[in-house]
């Protein structure tokens, strides 16, 4: 049961339910026995005596009688079939008492499903599971998120996704300073293989969160979220070696193929 009760609201819904289905049982014990009672007594007054209940004689009943074979001859139905022949028997009372309660079972299923939607229909409860799966994939990439720092950082260049995200924010917030294109203005140029402060992904993650506020570089943590910070310094990776026009004097040390992701220590293409 546990893995389908997921609060403590649905497990106090559970309990009234269990509570419930005992309250309903205990009444119908209590009524079929107010029943018999109320039966013993009237058969007293009519002087009836009432046999107690046996099993074998409410199966013997319920399982219907059978036509004594001398007897077959009157309810032998007239076709024929490779000399195979039928008889025209009662149904047996359990069969036909099974086959009322399906009808009266359909009825309230297709109220229950079709007429009042109390339940879900099947399609319904999986579209339901999906959306709630989603969030929960979704709270927990945002947490994860949230957890990224210059040690946990990824190398993402070939993911589109971060490569544009973080483009979109370096347009936005870093391009005053870096070159539209990343070739530097106040900032240095970030499209060749010198750096100031390191060329890894960690490296950059660092600088972009902490900035070098002496020299003019903002710390965007208060800005930038972990995972735009990740996609804003992939992006910085993605255009190395891209020799935009009035590209900025290199400044810092050369650092080739340094740009190394600290959990696989991939090196950057195209240094
Ligand atoms: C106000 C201007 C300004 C803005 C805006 C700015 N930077 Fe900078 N950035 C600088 C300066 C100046 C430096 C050089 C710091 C130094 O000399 O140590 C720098 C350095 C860097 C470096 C280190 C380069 C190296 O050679 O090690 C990176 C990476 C960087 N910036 C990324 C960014 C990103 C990403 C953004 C946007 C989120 C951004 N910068 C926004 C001015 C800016």
């Amino acid at each position: 049961m546990g893995q389908f009760i997921k609060s403590g609201d649905e497990l106090i819904q559970v309990l009234i339910l269990i509570v419930l289905i005992l309250t309903a049982i205990i009444l119908l014990v209590v009524v079929l026995n107010m029943y018999s009672v109320i039966n013993k007594i009237i058969a007293h007054k009519e002087g009836r005596v009432i046999e107690p209940f046996s099993f074998s004689k409410w199966w013997q009943k319920e399982a219907g009688t059978t036509i004594p074979v001398e007897k077959e001859e009157d309810i032998l139905l007239n076709h024929d079939y490779d000399g195979i022949r039928e008889l025209d028997n009662h149904l047996p009372p359990w069969w036909v008492k099974m086959f009322y309660a399906t009808i009266a079972f359909a009825v309230v299923y297709l109220g229950a499903y079709h007429v009042w939607n109390i339940t879900p229909l099947q399609e319904e409860e999986y579209q339901l599971a999906m959306d709630e799966a989603k969030k929960e994939v979704e709270l927990f990439q945002s947490k994860m998120a949230n957890t990224i720092d210059e040690k946990t950082v990824k190398l993402l260049v070939d993911d589109s996704k971060t490569v544009n995200s973080g483009k979109e924010i370096f347009t936005s917030k870093c391009a005053a300073c870096h070159g539209q294109t990343g070739e530097g203005g106040v900032g240095p140029n970030l499209t060749d293989e010198y750096w100031l402060h390191g060329g890894t992904i960690n490296d950059i993650f660092k600088t972009v969160k902490y900035g070098v506020p002496e020299k003019g570089m903002i710390a965007w943590q208060a800005t930038l979220k972990p995972n735009e910070i990740q996609s804003v310094s992939n992006y910085i990776l993605s255009i190395q070696g891209t020799n935009p026009p009035n590209a900025k004097a290199p400044q810092g040390e050369k650092s080739a193929a340094t740009a190394t992701d600290s959990t696989s220590a991939k090196p950057v293409a195209a240094l």
